[in-house]
Order: structure tokens, then sequence, then C-alpha cells
């Protein structure tokens, strides 16, 4: 055992720390493969944190109809529209509800069916020319601009292009009762 000694510090008259070379070594072999440890398992961690920290990803456009089909003269038009989205590692395809309809200067809005205030979904009054929403009753007109009741603002206009002939919108989600529009992610 004396031969194995590496080496030795005195502190003082007492106190004698011994080192020797076997328990050197088996301390190198511990760093090490801890060290190794700790890298392999770098990818296996972002792996699995990864929608911690990954942003759902948006939508993508949609295809609402011919452009055909909305002519100037129509009433807001209801058309249900179907896109995905991607949240963490999952891809979620949603089906939602959207009007087709002109505003002042005759050019056509896709509006969004969820009501600003608290999410119902909107309906057309063809009779009375308007939006109502059923829970508590908030008139919008048929341009999706507020009338009256709860609601803070008008109904939500979404992005649109045409393309190929055809009608398309990208549907976004917005915070619910807060009266300017602010998008969610
Ligand atoms: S949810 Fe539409 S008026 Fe309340």
């Amino acid at each position: 055992m004396e031969q194995e000694r590496h080496t030795e510090i005195v502190a003082g008259n007492r106190d004698v720390i011994v080192i020797n070379r076997r328990s050197f070594f088996g301390t190198l072999v511990a760093i090490g493969s801890a060290g190794m440890g700790a890298f392999l398992a770098i990818p296996v961690l972002r792996y699995v944190l990864y929608p911690l920290y990954a942003k759902a990803a948006g939508t993508q456009w949609s295809d609402v109809g011919d452009m055909s089909e909305f002519t100037a003269d129509k009433a807001p038009v209801r058309k249900t529209i179907t896109f995905a989205q991607r949240d963490g590692w999952r891809e979620v395809v949603s089906a939602q509800s959207v009007y087709v309809t002109r505003n002042a200067a005759g050019q056509l809005e896709v509006l969004s069916s969820i009501c600003p205030h608290l999410g119902c979904s909107v309906s057309w009054q063809k009779a009375q020319n308007d939006f109502l929403c059923p829970c508590h009753g908030s008139v919008f007109e048929p341009d999706g601009k507020y009338v009256s009741g709860p609601a803070p603002r008008g109904m939500d206009p979404l992005p649109i292009r045409t393309k190929n002939g055809k009608l398309q919108v990208r549907f976004e989600y917005f915070r619910s009762n807060v009266p300017n529009q602010e998008k969610l992610s």
C-alpha cells in the first residue's frame, strides 16, 4: 500500500490527506463517464423539451370557394373551412365557419364567425339584414361592424387572397372581450 501513495499533503502537524493511484483513476473515469452521459443526453433533452419552447405554427391558406360564388349583390355567405395547425409534436386539423361578405367599398371580406365577446358562433339573420350572436345578443352590420350588445368590437376580418380563381382565407384566432383585435399565436 505504501507504494501506491501518490501524494501526501501535510497541513500543520496533524492532518494528512492521502490520494492513492487507484482512487485518482477512479475519479477520472467517473468524471469522464458523467461528461459523456451529459453529452449524449443533450439531443434527448432537446427532443423532450421541444414543445415547451417551440411556437405553435400558424395556419395555412384554406379554400373558401370559387370567386364566381361571391357576387356583389349577395348577402353574407356562411362557409366552413378546414385548416391544419402544428402545436408542438401534434398537427391539429380544425374546421371553422366564416362569412364571406363585402365592405362599404364593395370589396370582398371574410369574417370569423367567432363572436368577439365570449366566443359563441354568430348567425346571419336575413330578415333583419344583420348578424346576431345568440349568447348575449350582440348585433353586427353585414360587413361585421359593431351595432349593439356586450361585444367590445366588430366581427374579426381575416386575411384573404385569390388563387387559381378561388377565394382563400388564413384563419386566425383573436383574444375575446378586448376592444382591439389581438391575434393569438
Ligand atoms: S358571446 Fe356573443 S354576445 Fe356574448
